[in-house]
């Protein structure tokens, strides 16, 4: 099994590769549970468990996915999560810093998934109208209803991430 876990470096392959190891291979954990209950890495939530919040999203291979319909056995490409999203100096992803400059977020608990999703977004080249964001952002829910700063921060970063 190669999985490594973006911004946790080798460190954090391996112990995924450690906790995979230790159960059945054949055993059905999803790539969340493995995350957050043999990992530590608790920045990606579980809200529904049945793909229809986005709270879970990761990027595998950079493509955005549920998580919690994900099977960890099936990953064979690097998974970023939000806690290697930031650089290894520590300074935020644009992303994360729109969120945070355009305040869209009040308790949090979908952000992680949000701010994922959105990296595919611009990334994947669905970013170019609000209504284009609105459309690729539309399976990430919010009970706090701030849909209008989360386009703003996608706007904000894709100017950012362009320039990169
Ligand atoms: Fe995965 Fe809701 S927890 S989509
Ligand atoms: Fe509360 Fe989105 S900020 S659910």
């Amino acid at each position: 099994m190669n999985i490594l876990i973006t911004g946790g470096g080798g460190f954090l392959g391996s112990r995924l590769a450690q906790a995979l190891a230790r159960r059945d291979p054949k055993a059905r954990i999803t790539l969340l549970d493995t995350l957050r209950e043999h990992l530590g890495l608790t920045g990606s939530k579980k809200g529904c468990d049945h793909g229809q919040c986005g709270a879970c999203t990761v990027l595998v291979g950079g493509r955005r996915v549920l998580s919690c319909l994900t099977l960890a056995a099936s990953v064979r490409e690097p998974v970023t999560t939000i806690e290697g999203l930031a650089s290894q100096e520590g300074s935020l992803h644009p992303m994360q810093q729109a969120f945070i400059d355009q305040d869209a977020f009040q308790c949090g608990y979908c952000t992680p998934g949000q701010i994922l999703s959105a990296v595919a977004c611009v990334n994947e080249g669905h970013a170019g109208s609000d209504a284009d964001i609105r459309e690729y952002m539309s399976g990430n829910l919010c009970r706090c209803a701030a849909y209008p700063h989360i386009v703003a921060a996608v706007k904000q970063a894709r100017s950012a991430m362009e320039k990169e």
